[in-house]
């Protein structure tokens, strides 16, 4: 897993719990890094299960609702980190549809061990898309909080609903619907 994502879920983890969590969680981890991570390092993916671990555990919050939240606030980074990639759609469907084939295509080439998930397009029209989420590692609430920011990104919002085709996360079908306006 790439260094940005660590990097910013501890700087998220510092804005809402403070540095102490930060400080708490790492040490309650044994980390293979430390919990020293830079933007551009990969990182074992291993090394975030245990950090979400620990800090659900600290704050009564579940995993997936962590994770959810950590979609909200990584949209934001890796725009801020791309703005040119983000830039040059005019809509939130047309960025969700730009995912698997320009998005995620792009980032390989920057982060040639990056590792991503695919997103198949089942259905698209103006304001809805379904598609299928796959991944190893079952990021599907991530997924539905980066999605959801993608609509406040353009000033609108959406409903998500989804579906796990697989128990384990590995599979999930989402409908997204942009609201009217
Ligand atoms: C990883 C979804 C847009 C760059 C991921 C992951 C998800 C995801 C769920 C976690 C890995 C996994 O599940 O297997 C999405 C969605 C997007 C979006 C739904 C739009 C709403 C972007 C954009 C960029 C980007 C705009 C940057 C230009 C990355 C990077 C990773 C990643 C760098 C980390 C790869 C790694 O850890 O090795 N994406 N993504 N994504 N995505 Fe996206």
């Amino acid at each position: 897993m790439k260094g940005i994502v660590f990097t910013e879920f501890l700087e998220m983890v510092e804005d809402q719990f403070g540095l102490e969590t930060v400080d708490a969680i790492i040490e309650a981890s044994d980390l293979p890094s430390e919990g020293i991570y830079t933007s551009v390092g990969t990182y074992d993916f291993n090394e975030m299960v245990i950090l979400l671990q620990s800090l659900s555990e600290r704050t009564n919050i579940a995993i997936d609702d962590l994770l959810y939240a950590f979609g909200h606030y990584l949209f934001v980074s890796l725009g801020k980190a791309h703005p040119d990639v983000i830039k040059s759609y005019t809509s939130p469907i047309g960025l969700l549809y730009s995912i698997e084939d320009h998005i995620h295509v792009h980032v390989k080439k920057l982060y040639p061990d990056a590792e991503l998930p695919t997103f198949k397009i089942l259905d698209k029209t103006d304001t809805s898309i379904s598609m299928v989420y796959v991944s190893s590692r079952g990021l599907y609430r991530l997924a539905h909080g980066l999605i959801e920011k993608c609509f406040e990104h353009f000033n609108t919002s959406s409903k998500v609903s989804f579906e796990l085709l697989k128990n384990d996360g590995t599979e999930v079908k989402f409908d997204v619907v942009q609201d009217g306006e």
